[in-house]
């Protein structure tokens, strides 16, 4: 596949095997969309072919698009030829003069609803609707009414419609918050068809899959295990690559001492296969690699008061709307804080409805969320002593246990200790030219 000049990738071949949950990570415009839409068939690939599952869902990205639609109407639209009858049949039976030819129309339209289960389309879409958490009072409302997570579960919906054995996703946790994002891992960790999510969420990633496809180099190589083992591999692949490098260059010099010493004397035929033998030992070619991400490093100047934020009795509101009640609380030097809150949507302040489990995976529940509320913000401090400088992405980082939820309005937690990733296993699919430099 190639836009212009630039190539994205180069005679892929790669299986995504049944039941596997793969992350298809890569650097930004690497080509990661682009492939997701080949697998999808929105476009197609210059060259090869794509040989997909009878059903495949896409999890539509733009939350916004289905704004002006009823919340039942947005999942029955998972089922495209369903939903154009149900709609050509609406306009027919809306006509006040109907035709013969409009007759005629109308019983094919009929049987393609009977076919595709149109008659059970509303009392489905509510099953699935209802399983994924959104009570039925919201099922008649327009999309536009619904919070950011609230959308995302109908946009699954519409994509479990169909039942898929296949279930593509480009950056699902956009726009959701965290208690949204931690629903999302429950709900795809218990899907039973294979999964290919595109994520810059490192965290999410090692969490739901359980392969990473790497688009490298115009290629794509699959590992076993997320994001960090994917890392972890690759590092292990590039420091066996420099090392090589490493003792080839130092022969390289023994040889070229050995050649510009003896060339003008009479081991003229010892100088002809050394030189042979450098040009055999050329180096491989380490480009850099695409896992040594930037990272943003805060200098300051002289180290900060002991306690250099302190806030007592705070109250604030827009209007009457509270955002938060007298609140206190005292920063130390050191600390690390995030804040976060449930969400707090301006058209439904009823309480959010606990969230039900996946209908697929009755075990896994993460409980109900804490009601929305003006008042419900809560601050985590990481009191570990200093932040690990970031690494220039070549060592992975270990993934941190999800902080302790709290009712109090500020929760301590500790640092949690560093633990060892497994190790990878790496099979690949597709190995780049030279496939050892391709770290
Ligand atoms: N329709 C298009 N026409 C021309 N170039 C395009 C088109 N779509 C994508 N590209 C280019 O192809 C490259 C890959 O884009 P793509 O969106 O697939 O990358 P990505 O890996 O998803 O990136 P990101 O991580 O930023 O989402 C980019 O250089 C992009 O500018
Ligand atoms: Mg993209």
């Amino acid at each position: 596949m190639r836009y212009g000049a630039k190539v994205l990738f180069e005679d892929v071949s790669v299986a995504f095997v049944a039941g596997r949950r793969y992350g298809l990570t890569g650097p930004n415009g690497a080509g990661k969309s682009t492939l997701m839409k080949i697998f999808s068939g929105e476009i197609d690939a210059q060259k090869g072919t794509v040989t997909r599952p009878k059903r495949m869902s896409v999890l539509k990205q733009d939350q916004f698009a289905f704004d002006a639609y009823r919340v039942v109407d947005t999942v029955i639209m998972g089922n495209q030829r369903l939903w154009s009858a149900l709609e050509e049949r609406e306009v027919l039976y809306s006509k006040a003069d109907m035709t013969d030819e409009d007759g005629i129309r109308l019983g094919e339209l009929e049987g393609i609803v009977g076919e595709e289960d149109g008659y059970s389309a509303d009392s489905d879409a509510a099953i699935l609707l209802g399983g994924l958490g959104i009570p039925e009072e919201l099922h008649e409302r327009k999309m536009s009414e619904l919070q950011g997570g609230q959308k995302v579960r109908v946009l699954l919906a519409q994509a479990l419609f169909g039942n898929p054995e296949a279930l593509l996703l480009d950056e699902p946790t956009n726009h959701l918050d965290l208690d949204s994002i931690h629903w999302l891992q429950d709900f795809l960790n218990n899907f039973k068809g294979t999964m290919i999510v595109i994520s810059h969420d490192r965290h999410f990633l090692n969490s739901v899959c359980t392969h990473t496809a790497d688009i490298d180099y115009q290629t794509i190589i699959v590992y076993t295990g997320g994001y960090d083992d994917m890392v972890m591999a690759k590092t292990q692949v590039r420091a066996r690559v420099e090392a090589d490098n490493a003792q080839r260059e130092k022969k390289i010099a023994q040889l070229n001492e050995f050649i510009s010493r003896f060339s003008a004397g009479t081991r003229a035929s010892q100088v002809r296969s050394r030189a042979k033998e450098v040009e055999r030992l050329e180096v491989s070619d380490l480009k850099r690699s695409n896992i040594a991400r930037p990272f943003i490093k805060f200098v300051s100047k002289r180290p900060s008061g002991k306690h250099p934020l302190e806030v007592k009795n705070l109250t604030r509101s827009y209007g009457d709307q509270l955002v938060f009640k007298p609140f206190s609380a005292h920063v130390s030097r050191g600390e690390r804080i995030a804040t976060f809150s449930a969400p707090c949507s301006t058209t439904d302040r009823s309480p959010q409805p606990k969230r039900k489990t996946p209908p697929s995976a009755p075990a896994k529940s993460r409980g109900a969320t804490k009601p929305a509320s003006a008042i419900s913000r809560r601050t985590i401090k990481n009191q570990s002593k200093k932040a690990p400088p970031p690494s220039n992405g070549s060592t992975p980082s270990t993934p941190r246990p999800a902080a302790k939820r709290s009712a109090a309005p500020l929760a301590r937690c500790s640092s949690p200790g560093k633990k060892a990733p497994s190790p990878p296993t790496r099979s690949a699919v597709a190995k780049p030219p030279g496939s050892s430099s391709a770290v």
